[in-house]
């Protein structure tokens, strides 16, 4: 049968693939070790759990405005003004189906076909698969070798009149890295001289250690929120380790929000209301529950950066947030599909190839598991390798 060129085209998702793999091992009894999620192990916050039961209880879960309940985009936009300083209205949110929808809804309103979007290796698996589903160009702006993050001039270098968007994510999934106030300066920057958008994933902008923060774009803006080139995505998946409800929203000028809105009632009509009214719920209850997330995923990055120099020749720049960390495995092998392939093989641990993230030679390993796993997982990596 028929199937499009976009389909055939697009690229499987490979962490989701290798949780189905690390489930179906599972499953099957075989003593795997997961290094290769991407959720938190906590219980989701009390809060979202009194609030789902509230709605269940009352026996109504209806439709919702397409672009999100009241009562969420409320706390939405406390949760903005609290940690951005910046307060949008109503008419600034769009809340979805996850940040991975947000993100959707944000290129399908900005591409045009062939358009470019610009985004620095190493990139969240899905961003080149997404832009391409809304018949866009990726344009990955690469580190100099041994670097993770990339420098504004190497941003600049990929910009054409085609670009339409600069897409950041920091905190970093896979590297970890925070990018310097400086960096994210020069791309507010930019990004106005040219009239293109700023797209911030920050969806891990709570889970940075050591007492550091994510610069903020709206920082470096003099703009109010309706003439804004910076595009904001948030969620609950990681901050309030809710991933199952996919809730996640983004914070824009009212007109690239109109155009999301129109995009999302198409498409899913709404996010679950269930799912809002929790995530409402975890939101308004909010700080400690992250402060306590973000402590434990401190003390299991300290763990896992251990565990890591334990290894001859691994190279590993320590992450300042998130769950990942991205080894340079290349003086093992340089293949890094073949050494994860080998370890899964060999040892039974679960990893993610760098190359999937547009980084060869590298390796992410989770530490949103348990420490006995992060010591077990890269205890028996060392045995197969050193
Ligand atoms: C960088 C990044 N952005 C977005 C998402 C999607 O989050 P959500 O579960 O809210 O769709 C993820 C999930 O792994 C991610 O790592």
């Amino acid at each position: 049968m028929h199937l499009s060129r976009l389909a055939l085209s697009l690229g499987q998702s490979a962490t989701l693939k290798l949780n189905e793999l690390a489930n179906n091992l599972k499953a099957e009894g075989k003593p795997v070790v997961h290094l290769g999620g991407g959720e938190p192990e906590e219980k989701i916050p009390a809060g979202a759990f009194e609030e789902g039961r509230k709605m269940l209880d009352a026996g109504f879960v209806r439709y919702t405005p397409t672009s999100g309940t009241a009562a969420l985009k409320k706390e939405i936009a406390a949760y903005t003004e609290q940690y951005y300083g910046v307060k949008p209205g109503p008419r600034n949110i769009v809340v979805a189906s996850g940040a991975k929808q947000a993100i959707y809804n944000f290129l399908v309103s900005v591409i045009d076909p062939g358009d470019q979007i610009v985004f620095p290796a190493p990139y969240w698996v899905s961003y080149p698969e997404m832009v391409k589903l809304a018949y866009g160009t990726p344009v990955v702006a690469r580190p100099k070798a041994g670097e993770l993050l990339v420098t504004a001039e190497d941003i600049e270098s990929c910009i054409t009149t085609n670009t339409k968007a600069i897409l950041l994510n920091s905190p970093n999934n896979p590297s970890g890295q925070v990018y310097p106030e400086a960096f994210i300066r020069e791309m507010v920057e930019i990004c106005e001289y040219r009239n293109i958008y700023l797209l911030m994933d920050d969806i891990y902008n709570q889970l940075v250690f050591d007492g550091l923060k994510a610069p903020s774009a709206y920082n470096f803006s003099k703009r109010p929120l309706d003439e804004s080139v910076i595009v904001s995505i948030n969620g609950v998946s990681k901050t309030f380790s809710m991933t199952g409800f996919r809730i996640g929203w983004s914070v824009a000028n009212a007109a690239i929000t109109q155009a999301m809105v129109k995009v999302q009632a198409q498409i899913s009509s709404c996010p679950s209301a269930l799912s809002q009214a929790a995530a409402a719920g975890a939101l308004r209850a909010g700080g400690d529950f992250v402060a306590t997330l973000r402590a434990g995923l401190e003390k299991k990055r300290d763990v896992m950066v251990a565990e890591l120099s334990k290894l001859k020749k691994v190279k590993l720049h320590k992450p300042q947030g998130t769950f990942y960390s991205f080894a340079d495995f290349s003086a093992y092998e340089p293949d890094s599909t073949k050494l994860s392939a080998l370890l899964l093989e060999k040892c039974m641990v679960v990893t993610v190839p760098g190359i999937e993230f547009g980084l060869e030679g590298h390796l992410r390993l989770s530490y949103c598991g348990s420490e006995k796993d992060i010591i077990e997982g890269v205890t028996r990596i060392r045995k197969v390798l050193d």
